[in-house]
Formats: structure tokens, sequence, C-alpha cells
């Protein structure tokens, strides 16, 4: 019987998981690391992390389940996106890795608009300069770290480092190779043109594949190290976010998957390389052949949560504290919380917003405030939705949650009542590296293609209607909460001016 591993290298943990070829989980297991923040607005790790992260994790999966390494048939590879990795002429790291949400090139963002124009820069890559993206962070290794610069001769994402030791190969998928700002969306591969205007060696950059495409073959050196046979077929995979669809489901037109992890994603399917011309949404080329994919990103999503939770009430479970929000009415008697506790993307590309609740009264218990929190993601998200909405793609059918928020029956609820949309939760929970063993399935022949797949594995295991009178209320505290960012700028800015100078 033939077996599937898929592995997710993300922010926090790697992890590795197994399936078979009716796309069951037979196991998972976890290595966990932490990031670097050097200084405010930065982000870094070094790629080692991820490399022993993959080496526990599937030493300890193979252990735990005492199945024999010779069954595994194919390797599907995520993990976090837009990350940047250099290495030198022997193929060496030279820095820590700039993550996604690190925030430090804001000058850097305005530099790449300037060179390339913003309209044209959208047109070919889909997508404004954001700083959590990978091409910024390359001009800002130019232009802070010159020499370190000067060594570089390869640039490749984290999951591809991952990859390289793998497989010895340099050698990126389309979906994360489009979330770099290098890459021609509707061309599928990297832009010249953007190459040429940042100054990048195009010799530089890996080959890419679909997702679904073997990328090369565990080596000798790498089954010494995972105890996994020699040989083994390592599939081109995706960057988190669109390995996650595959893993829901999420690949046709009209199906929309919402997750909410650390980050809150509305993301959407497409059959041609569709843009929003101001680039408020991102269009990046999907995890299967000739799809592409926009999405909305909200920075603290389930991220949101987290810290609430650990900071007021950190003995009480999740589930707990949700239940609680339970006697509290939608809007929260008049209390609202902004969730951009690291800066935001969707839809204010700005590094320096901030989190808040506004409206806070003695009434206010720690029951209102949870509820808040809730419902202030639940808003962040409404508002990539309805620009997804907005967009020209065909009106969504479906709408897929999934995450480790989409856990909370009340969170569904007040998500469902917000957006005014059924959500419907699937039997596959195990997220990124789940789509990651898919796309590795596909490209050992267990399955002919992703419709095959999802068709065998993937079934509805239950929804959440919206009520119509909370969403009629959500609409009035939603207008409110649209006048809520434009009004705090300034003094958003002014802050992190003074925390910046200190
Ligand atoms: C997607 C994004 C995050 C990271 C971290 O654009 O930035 O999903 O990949 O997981």
């Amino acid at each position: 019987m033939p077996y599937l591993l898929g592995l997710d290298s993300s922010t926090t943990a790697t992890k590795a998981l197994l399936i078979d070829e009716k796309g069951r989980v037979l196991g998972v297991a976890s290595s966990h690391y932490d990031y670097e923040t050097p200084h405010p607005l930065w982000t870094e790790q070094h790629p080692e992390l991820w490399w022993e992260g993959t080496v526990s994790s599937i030493r300890k999966l193979i252990d735990e389940l005492d199945v024999d390494p010779n069954q595994i048939t194919g390797i599907g590879l995520t993990g976090q996106m837009h990350g940047l990795v250099l290495l030198d002429n022997n193929q060496e790291v030279l820095r820590p890795a700039l993550l996604w949400n690190d925030q430090r090139t804001g000058s850097q963002c305005n530099t790449i608009r300037t060179r390339l124009g913003k309209e044209n820069l959208i047109a070919i890559t889909g997508n404004d300069a954001l700083t959590g993206f990978t091409a910024p962070k390359i001009v800002w290794v130019q232009e802070e770290e010159p020499d370190i610069y000067a060594r570089a001769r390869h640039i490749l994402l984290p999951k591809d480092y991952v990859r390289l030791k793998l497989t010895g190969e340099l050698a990126s998928d389309k979906a994360g190779a489009a979330g770099t700002l290098l890459f021609d969306v509707a061309k599928r591969d990297w832009s010249p043109e953007v190459l040429k205007a940042l100054d990048i060696n195009p010799s530089f950059m890996p080959q890419t594949f679909e997702g679904t495409e073997v990328t090369g073959r565990l080596t000798r050196e790498a089954s010494i190290a995972t105890g996994l046979p020699s040989g083994i077929p390592v599939v081109g995979g995706g960057g988190d976010q669109a390995a996650q669809a595959v893993g829901v489901g999420a690949v046709k037109e009209g199906i929309v998957a919402l997750t909410l992890g650390t980050s809150g994603v509305i993301f959407a399917s497409s059959n041609t390389p569709a843009i929003e011309p101001d680039g408020r949404l991102h269009a990046f080329c999907h995890a299967v052949p000739d799809r592409w994919h926009m999405m909305g990103v909200m920075l603290s999503a389930a991220g949101s949560l987290r810290w609430y939770r650990d900071t007021t009430a950190p003995d009480v479970s999740f589930a707990d504290l949700s239940q609680e929000v339970e006697s509290v009415p939608p809007g929260c008697e008049g209390l609202l919380f902004l969730p951009y506790l690291t800066g935001e993307r969707t839809p204010h590309p700005d590094p320096y917003a901030r989190g808040a609740f506004i409206g806070l009264t003695v009434r206010h218990q720690r029951k209102h405030m949870t509820r808040a929190v809730l419902e202030g993601v639940g808003f962040g998200l409404k508002d990539s939705f309805t620009l997804i909405e907005g967009s020209g793609l065909p009106k969504a059918e479906r709408v897929l949650i999934s995450g480790g928020g989409a856990k909370s029956p009340q969170w569904r609820q007040i998500l469902a009542d917000i957006l005014n949309a059924e959500l419907s939760t699937v039997n596959t929970a195990e997220g990124a590296a789940f789509g990651a063993a898919l796309l590795a399935g596909i490209g050992a022949g267990v399955w002919p293609d992703i419709d095959a797949a999802h068709n065998e594995v993937i079934k509805v295991t239950g929804t959440t209607k919206p009520n119509p009178a909370s969403a009629e209320r959500y609409d009035i505290f939603y207008r409110l909460y649209r006048e809520l960012y434009p009004a705090l700028k300034p003094a958003n800015d002014a802050i992190a001016k003074m925390v910046l100078e200190q």
C-alpha cells in the first residue's frame, strides 16, 4: 500500500504527516522552534531549524507509527511563504532568513514601485509591493548588507531550502514563487522585467515546477539523515496557503476557503490569471496546474485570540473562553476590537497599523472583550471577503472553513453572521501538510489529478448557517469598524515613529 508524506515548515514548527491512498491520516509528528526579532519590525529564522525540524519530525513519525519507510512513494513540501533564503556559491546560508511577517521593508517597497511603476508591477506580478513579500527583502539586503549580497548566488524560499537538503536540487513551486513579487503570474515563470529592474541576476532564481510535478528525489545523504530510503520523488508542493486550499478541497471556481490560523485568509480559486487592478488582494498561481487564486490575508486572526488569551486569561482554555461569549449580544454592547496586532496586509497594507479596543465602558466584562476579539477578526475577514466578491470571480457557492480557530462553534457562528454566508467544515483538518501529501500523491501516480484525489478523500462534515437578525446587526457594526482604521491612522503612524526612534 503506498503512503504519502506531507512536510510543512511553518514559522513555529515543522510537521510531518503520513496518509494512505484513501487520504486517511496515519500519523502526524511536529518539531517546534522559535523565530528571532532582533529589532522592532524584524523577524528572522535560521534555515537550519527547518532542516533539523524536518529530520526530527520524520524520524518521530516513523518511530511512532512503526511503518515500513519503503512504502512511502511520494513527498510533498509546503511551508511559510515569502521568506528570503540567500545562499553562496557553495550553497551555504549567508544570513538568517527574513520571514514573511518581517515588516522592515517599507522604503524598499516604495523603491520597487518607483522602478517598475505600481500599475505595471501589478499587471506583471498580480501584486503591489508589500513588506511581507520576498522582493523587497532582497532589495533591503542589496541596500543594507551589500557585502552579503555580493556573495549571494542563489535565492530560495523556506520550503525550498528543505527541498535542497532532501534532493540536492535548487527548485521551487509556482504557487510559492508567485509570492516573491518576481514572478509573471500569467506566464507562471520568473519575470525578466522585474528581475532586471531590481538588479537581480536571473541565474539566482531556481527552476519552478507545478505543485504536482516531481522536482527531484531523496538523496543518499538525506536518506541517512531521515531514515527514509533514497530515491523517493519530491513534488513541487506549494506555499502554505495554496497547499491548505488543496487540503480542504478549494481548487475550483466558486469554492472559497476561509482559514482561521494565526493569520486569517480568504482564498478563491480561478481558472484564469485574474488580478485585482489596485493590488489590494494577492493574486498568485495555485498549487495545481493551470489554476490561479486570489486571496486576502489578515495578519492576526486566531493570533489575536491567542494574544488576548495569553495576556488576560492564560489559564482558561480556548473552548471555555469561546463559550463565555454566548451570553453577549452581537456588537458587544458597543465594544469593537481592531485586530491589527502585527500590522496588516489586506485591505490595509500597513506595517504600522495597531490593535485597539474601542468603546470600552465599565459595563464591559471579560466575556464582552473576548467576543469583541472574535467579531473584530470577523470584520477584518469581511474586508477581504467583500474584495473577493467584487473581484469579478464567479460567486462563492461554498465557503470551506478550516484552521485552529474554526474548532470554536461560537466563532464559526459569528463569522457566518458577519459574512452572511453559510460556512462548511470538511473531514480533512490537517491543513497545508495534508494538501502537500495530496500533491505528492498525484506526482507519484496514486491519483490522476487533484479532482480525482478530492472526490476520493474530502467530505463536508457540517455547516453553519447565518442568522438573519444577527447578520443585519453586524452590518451596522461593520460600517463603524470600517471607519476606525482611517480615523486611528495618524495616531498609529505617530506612535510607530516614536517607538522606532527610541
Ligand atoms: C501568505 C502568508 C502566510 C505565511 C505564513 O501570504 O504570508 O500564510 O505563508 O504562514
